[in-house]
């Protein structure tokens, strides 16, 4: 299993201390990227991973919900290793989506919400490297984990068959559900409120890890 650890829920008023504090428990650190519009949630832009960027040794993967994918990718400032996410379901093309974060030296994820056919993505499998299923409505932090998310993934494995890119599934996932959600395919999961929402974040990774009965990869 690799983790991705989502900010949402942290204390961004000592936001990296926070990570620090994780880094060796964590694979990479999830940005969720909100314009208003895409999602009805205003979180923050490039701002925030861009100071970040250089005082943290962990890959990020940064979650554009937003409607315009191939205008704001650009201004993100990324390393050859941390991955860009836009939606198949924004406004703008997916393969503009794709080239612009191409250009910007990174890998390129596609990210879909609960309700959007899986064939939709099927253009676009040659030409990214990771997907985001969602598993919640995207927007918040904190949701139920969707159940029938757990179909989806393992459609969307066959989908992937021998391809090389990375499964990966976003929101209500903790404890109780991890070990279910990596049978059903999954190879990274995205967590946050499980791990903020717990007094000591700390070990509620170490929890997390121990329930997922997986090394990590
Ligand atoms: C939801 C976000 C998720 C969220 C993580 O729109 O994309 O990344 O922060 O989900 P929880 O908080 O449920 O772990
Ligand atoms: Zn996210």
């Amino acid at each position: 299993m690799k983790l991705s650890l989502s900010i949402l829920n942290a204390d961004l008023s000592r936001l990296h201390e926070t990570i620090m504090g994780l880094a060796d428990l964590v694979d990479y650190v999830h940005f969720d990227v909100m314009d208003g519009h895409f999602v009805p949630n205003l979180t923050f832009g490039p701002v925030l991973p861009n100071a970040l960027r250089d005082k943290i040794a962990i890959p990020f993967d940064i979650h554009l919900m937003v409607d315009q994918p191939a205008l704001y990718a650009p201004r993100f400032s990324v390393r050859p290793d941390d991955v860009v996410i836009f939606h198949v379901e924004a406004l703008d093309p997916p393969d503009e989506a794709i080239a612009a974060i191409r250009r910007l030296g990174c890998r390129v994820g596609v990210s879909l919400r609960p309700r959007t056919p899986l064939s939709v993505l099927e253009p676009w499998l040659p030409q990214v490297d990771w997907i985001l299923l969602m598993s919640v409505e995207p927007g918040f932090g904190g949701q139920a984990f969707l159940p029938e998310s757990l179909e989806r993934l393992r459609q969307l494995r066959a989908k992937i068959a021998g391809r090389p890119i990375t499964l990966a599934v976003d929101g209500g996932i903790g404890p109780g559900n991890v070990r279910t959600v990596l049978d059903a395919g999954a190879e990274l999961v995205v967590v946050g409120a499980a791990i903020f929402r717990a007094p000591d974040p700390r070990q509620a990774v170490l929890e997390l890890w121990k329930a997922a009965g997986r090394p990590r990869d």
